[in-house]
């Protein structure tokens, strides 16, 4: 019986145990979490959503309060368009955040950040192109392009001396996703060193319609490890979303994928961002108490804790302070959906917009649970505590759980206090 560690994710020179974890923003997928999987020999994400937002809480920086206070005269008004990103200062937060995840890496394995295009910041390509550009610059290994097709993105970064050198991924969640962007980027010679193939039972947004269910991560998976073959691009495929054990991922090599990427069980290790009531949250939820919805501004679908305190709330828009998917037009759908809130309800204090989501502020402060569809069974990969609450795990005995064992079974941690 095959278990994970048969297989070796090889990348150029490098060959890894074949365990990416995911990035999740904003910090989710915190340094200290990617470099535990760098450190055990696999890949580890940071993320590069809201990042001067994080270099404040992590390194003391005051981006955020600069910001609003530029663009405070603005709060009022409906019209975002003139509230604009400091690309000195999207410069200066990146090099930060990547440089301070950099110098404290070991070990064999490599660290990526994760790059939404989605994230379209009053300015998407320019702000695009910094967020890469100082991430090449400050020595990460590699950036997975996500969230969006990214038809564009390569050409951003071609002139950057480490464009053929640093790892450049992208995820995907269709055949015809990964042909456009192959396409689009014939002219510069450069394929992407792996290619994420993201299933519709993934955490975050997911690349598919409300009709997500009727997809499924292995058939994708097939299709596009055929298509590689036939046209002889040796490009390692990378299988995401729903993958529980280490016998789902060997699964997933069996049908010729590389190795796999994983999020959601990590969402309730130590070493992961989220502040660790919400991590208690996430253990409790049952297959019932998570939803795909639409609420995200970025209208892609996105999956959730139903019991996130972020969904239904009617805070007023923050883009002076963040306007991460203010688009090249300065629009945000969340801005529409409040305005028209607004207008519905002259003179009320407090407000509900239902059908969005000021997905920034709340993302910022933890209050968008988004999760993978199998979180509802973490509750059983560790000990119930005598207070009712659910022993946190490492995140190195996450990885080595997905590494290591057979028969589906997933291994529990040594209790750390009596359980109940
Ligand atoms: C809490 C959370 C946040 C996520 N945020 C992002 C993100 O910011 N960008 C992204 O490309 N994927 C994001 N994802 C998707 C993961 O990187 C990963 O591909 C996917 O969740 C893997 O499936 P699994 O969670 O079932 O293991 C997120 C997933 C979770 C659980």
């Amino acid at each position: 019986m095959q278990r994970l560690d048969d297989f070796r994710l090889k990348m150029g020179r490098h060959e890894l145990v074949p365990i990416v974890i995911g990035g999740m923003g904003v910090d989710i997928s915190s340094a200290d979490l990617a470099l535990e999987a760098a450190r055990l020999g696999g890949v580890g994400h940071i993320s590069d959503a809201m990042v001067p937002t994080v270099t404040d809480r992590r390194y003391q920086t005051k981006f955020v309060k600069a910001k609003q206070a530029l663009y405070k005269y603005n709060m009022d008004s409906e019209d975002k368009s003139p509230v604009k990103f400091s690309l000195e200062q999207l410069t200066e937060a990146t090099r930060l955040h990547v440089e301070g995840t950099m110098a404290r890496k070991q070990g064999k394995g490599l660290i990526f950040i994760n790059c939404m295009e989605k994230l379209t910041m009053n300015a998407p390509k320019e702000t695009l192109a910094v967020r890469m550009n100082a991430a090449l610059d400050a020595g990460i290994d590699g950036i997975t392009l996500a969230a969006g097709l990214h038809l564009g993105s390569f050409a951003l970064i071609e002139q950057h001396p480490r464009f053929r050198e640093a790892k450049l991924g992208i995820i995907v969640s269709s055949l015809r996703a990964l042909q456009l962007f192959l396409k689009k980027n014939s002219r510069l010679n450069r394929l992407p060193d792996y290619v994420v193939v993201e299933g519709p039972l993934a955490g975050g947004h997911l690349g598919f319609g409300m009709d997500w269910a009727e997809y499924d991560l292995a058939t994708i998976v097939k299709e596009i490890v055929q298509y590689l073959q036939d046209e002889k691009l040796e490009i390692p495929v990378i299988a995401a979303g729903g993958i529980f054990t280490g016998s789902d991922a060997v699964r997933m090599l069996q049908l010729g994928a590389a190795g796999v990427q994983v999020a959601t069980r990590f969402t309730v290790t130590k070493e992961c961002g989220l502040p660790d009531d919400v991590k208690q949250e996430y253990f409790k939820a049952g297959e019932d108490d998570i939803e795909v919805n639409q609420i995200s501004p970025t209208g892609y679908p996105m999956r959730m804790i139903k019991a996130s305190p972020g969904i239904g709330d009617g805070i007023r828009p923050n883009c002076e302070a963040y306007g991460y998917l203010l688009d090249a037009n300065g629009k945000c759908a969340y801005v529409t959906a409040y305005n028209r809130e607004v207008a519905a309800h002259p003179g009320e204090r407090r407000i509900h917009v239902m059908d969005k989501t000021c997905l920034c502020t709340h993302m910022r402060n933890f209050e968008i649970w988004t999760c993978g569809q199998t979180a509802w069974r973490l509750k059983d990969t560790t000990h119930r505590l005598p207070d009712g609450s659910y022993q946190l795990l490492t995140a190195e005995h996450v990885f080595r759980d997905y590494q290591f064992s057979v028969d589906d079974q997933v291994a529990l941690p040594e209790p750390t206090l009596t359980v109940a």
